[in-house]
C-alpha cells in the first residue's frame, strides 16, 4: 500500500467546465508513484471525472453515501453506484455531514461498512468542535468517534480504509492546526486502533483536513504521524492542489 494520501474534497463546488480543465491540468501533470492522490468531486460529477482523468494516476471518489444497497431512499447514492461510475473511494462522516445532516456515529459506521462491502475504500472522517477542544474534550470525542467504526467493522475493516482528522475549527477557517499539535491527535487515533490490534496501528493511514495550502502543507507532511492531507478549497485549482501533492 502507498503511504501518504493527497485527497481533494470539492465539496458543493465545480461545474462541468472546471471538471474539463482540472482534469486537462492533472493529466499534464508529473504524479508522484508513491503517493495516492484522490479527488470528490460532487457525486454529480463523478462519471465525467473518471473519464476525464484517464489514466493520469488519481483516483476518484464519492462525498458520501447511503449505507443500504439499494430501495426507496430518494435522493440517495450507494456505494455500488459509485464503483460503478468508476469511483474508488469514498469519504464517510465529513463533519459538515455530521452536523448538517445530524449523521450519528452508527450511521457513519453502517456507511463505512457499507463502502466496504462494495468494494471501495472508505475515509473515516473525524474531529472535534472548538468548544469541545476548549472543554478538554478533543480527545474522547476523536476516540469515541474511531472507536465507533471499529465495532461496527472491525480493525481490519478500518485499515482498509483510512481515518482523515479534521478539526471542525480548522476547516476553512484558515487556521490550520500546527503540525505538533495535529500530529498529537493522530497518535491518539492510532493508539485507539492499536488497543484493538498493536500490528495496525502504525499501518493504517491517517491524514489530516483543515485549511491546508500550498504554504502549510510541507511542515503537516514532514510530522511522521501525518500521512498526507484532505484537502478542502485549495483543491479547487488545479495550481494549488498540485502544489499540495508535490509537498507531500
Ligand atoms: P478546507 O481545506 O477548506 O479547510 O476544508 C477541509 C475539509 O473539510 C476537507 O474535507
Amino acid at each position: 500500500m502507498r503511504r501518504s494520501i493527497v485527497a481533494g474534497n470539492w465539496k458543493m463546488h465545480g461545474s462541468r467546465e472546471a471538471v474539463a480543465d482540472f482534469c486537462k491540468a492533472l493529466r499534464r501533470a508529473p504524479l508522484g508513484a508513491e503517493l495516492d492522490v484522490l479527488v470528490f468531486p460532487p457525486v454529480a460529477y463523478l462519471g465525467e471525472f473518471v473519464a476525464g482523468v484517464g489514466d493520469a494516476g488519481v483516483a476518484v471518489g464519492a462525498q458520501d453515501l447511503h449505507p443500504a444497497a439499494q430501495g426507496a431512499h430518494t435522493g440517495e447514492v450507494s456505494a455500488a453506484m459509485i464503483a460503478d461510475l468508476g469511483g474508488r473511494w469514498v469519504l464517510t462522516g465529513h463533519s459538515e455531514r455530521r452536523s448538517e445532516q445530524g449523521e450519528s456515529d452508527a450511521l457513519v459506521a453502517a456507511k463505512f461498512g457499507a463502502a466496504l462491502g462494495a468494494g471501495l475504500r472508505p475515509i473515516l472522517c473525524v474531529g472535534e468542535t472548538l468548544a469541545q477542544r476548549r472543554a478538554g474534550e478533543a480527545e474522547a470525542v476523536v476516540a469515541g468517534q474511531v472507536q465507533a467504526v471499529i465495532e461496527a467493522v472491525g480493525v481490519d475493516g478500518v485499515a482498509q480504509g483510512a481515518v482523515a482528522y479534521e478539526p471542525i475549527w480548522a476547516i476553512g477557517t484558515g487556521e490550520t492546526a500546527a503540525p505538533d499539535e495535529a500530529a498529537a491527535m493522530h497518535g491518539l487515533i492510532r493508539e485507539t486502533i492499536g488497543a484493538a490490534d498493536a500490528a495496525l496501528a502504525g499501518s493504517v493511514r491517517v491524514i489530516y483536513g483543515g485549511s491546508v495550502n500550498p504554504h502549510n502543507a510541507a511542515a503537516l507532511f514532514s510530522e511522521p504521524d501525518i500521512d498526507g492531507g484532505l484537502i478542502g478549497g485549495a483543491s479547487l485549482q488545479a495550481e494549488s492542489f498540485l502544489a499540495i501533492v508535490a509537498a507531500a
